[in-house]
């Protein structure tokens, strides 16, 4: 970045840890998998939430797919 380019106010991410459940994260994120390309995280109700799965059940790793309510 340039000494001349304004400062731009980044909003700070906040990760949230859901005891026996998911990994909620908010903010400007991206997800890369092992080969450094980006995944595209499934559409929330909340925009800019990305929900990773934190219980080991999900069947769209890796992301949250609900399976930790059954
Ligand atoms: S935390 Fe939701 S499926 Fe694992």
């Amino acid at each position: 970045m340039s000494e001349d380019a304004p400062a731009v106010a980044v909003p700070p991410v906040t990760i949230t840890l859901k005891p026996a459940g998911p990994i909620i994260i908010e903010g400007p994120v991206r997800i890369l998998n092992n080969a450094g390309d980006e995944v595209e995280p499934p559409p929330s109700k909340i925009p800019g939430q990305i929900k990773l799965c934190g219980c080991g059940f999900t069947k769209t790793r890796p992301f949250c797919d609900g399976s930790h309510k059954r």
